[in-house]
């Protein structure tokens, strides 16, 4: 059962004296975990400012050969965050950009989004200007990226940074994947519609109040922040969010997207908080006194978990943006790890990416796989976001016919 919103305030006071009461001096914890972040902020201030990079890059060839040294994955694990180059071979990702040009242009996308309400609060910005984020799942170029041998390889890569397995138990098959059918970013340059402030998915209040997240956690909020593993899978793929077209509620190791077009800082694309320990600041600032006892700084049901300022401001120096990537490129981000989106887009050309993320095989994915497929196959909106159904009389939309027989088994249309 997920968390009874109408109990909200009562529930953040009964964490918080349970928090407090299992670490004893939370002002003393807070600021060894501020002194420790602070260092990983600085050299991340440091490293940007010398021109170098932040964010871990690899190339898809050593992925697929085996041969990422153990320094990469480390700083990997470290950053929460990777670039991933030429998953797919540049011609093969602009054919596809062309592709979903024409599929939006044949079915008449702009026309008929400009005359519904999406009612996705997600995205509120919006409402008075052209789409950049098109609530299309079903595509060809999607389906095919999806299925792709390639991005098979890699998600099983990003899988294989997380313990799977503790304690006897499989906490989810890092080499099988789940298709979590995800929308289109198609930004025009001159955007100023689209910026999202810096946040992050899967869930807000439950990370503090849903019974599997407080095991997620539980050296955090045992007082041992420091044993805490980002990267440990147990429980993981156990939680449970609050309904809501703003909250994914399947497990993904990472998030991430594939570019179609070539972008980089100042194109109105990602910028990622690359500290994967940096949740552990979260989870605890708001057991101090400075904070109002019945909130989790500023953390709203229903929500994506913002960065506030008033809050977080320590780890706001962090925020990099990506470095340039080119179609066919690939860049990833661990579920915890806090990312935005540029408000304003400078750039000359559009800056295009078809959203994919690991979401290995569990019982909870296998589950969303069941309501998914159902969306698959009348061209309705995938099942966590908002019912635009866009795609049910679309020409040219992906169907059964399209997919290969790892496509089908990652929907749940075929046995592994
Ligand atoms: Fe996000």
């Amino acid at each position: 059962m997920s968390i009874d919103v109408s109990r909200l305030p009562e529930l953040i006071r009964e964490k918080k004296r349970e928090t407090r009461a299992r670490i004893g001096d939370v002002e003393k914890v807070l600021a060894e975990v501020e002194a420790d972040l602070r260092a990983d902020v600085d050299e991340i201030a440091a490293l940007r400012a010398r021109g170098e990079a932040v964010i871990p890059e690899i190339d898809f060839a050593a992925v697929r050969a085996g041969q990422v040294s153990d320094a990469a994955k480390a700083a990997i694990r470290r950053r929460g965050t990777a670039v991933i180059r030429n998953v797919f071979p540049r011609s093969q990702a602009e054919s596809w950009n062309e592709e979903i040009g024409e599929y939006l242009a044949r079915n008449e996308y702009v026309k008929k989004a400009a005359t519904r309400d999406a009612g996705d609060r997600y995205f509120t910005s919006l409402k008075s200007s052209r789409p950049q984020i098109f609530g299309i799942y079903w595509s060809m170029p999607q389906m095919q990226a999806r299925q792709a041998a390639s991005m098979a390889e890699a998600r099983a890569f990003l899988n294989r940074l997380w313990r799977f397995e503790s304690g006897g138990r499989t906490h989810f098959d890092p080499d099988r994947e789940c298709t979590y059918a995800d929308r289109l970013r198609r930004r025009e340059p001159g955007d100023a519609s689209l910026g999202l402030s810096p946040h992050m998915d899967a869930g807000s209040v439950e990370r503090w109040l849903d019974p599997a997240y407080s095991e997620v956690y539980r050296e955090v909020f045992g007082g041992n922040w420091r044993a805490y593993d980002p990267f440990d899978g147990a429980f993981r793929a156990e939680t449970q969010e609050i309904p809501s077209p703003a909250v994914c509620s399947a497990f993904r190791t990472f998030q991430g997207w594939t570019a179609l077009t070539r972008q980089g800082p100042g194109d109105g694309t990602l910028q990622l908080l690359p500290i994967a320990r940096g949740i552990v600041y979260l989870l605890l600032r708001p057991m101090a006194r400075d904070v109002p006892e019945d909130d989790l700084c500023g953390a709203k049901p229903g929500r994506a978990l913002s960065l506030v300022e008033q809050w977080h401001a320590l780890l706001k120096p962090a925020i990099t943006p990506i470095p340039v990537v080119e179609p066919g490129d690939t860049v990833w981000w661990h579920s915890d790890i806090i990312h935005a989106v540029e408000d304003q887009h400078t750039g000359k050309g559009y800056s295009n990416v078809i959203y994919i993320g690991a979401a290995p095989y569990c019982a909870k994915n296998a589950a969303y796989l069941d309501r998914q497929k159902a969306a698959f196959l009348s061209g309705e909106s995938a099942p966590d976001f908002s019912v635009e159904n866009f795609e049910v009389d679309f020409e040219g939309r992906a169907t059964v016919a399209d997919l290969s027989d790892l496509g089908k088994k990652q929907m749940g249309l075929a046995a592994w």
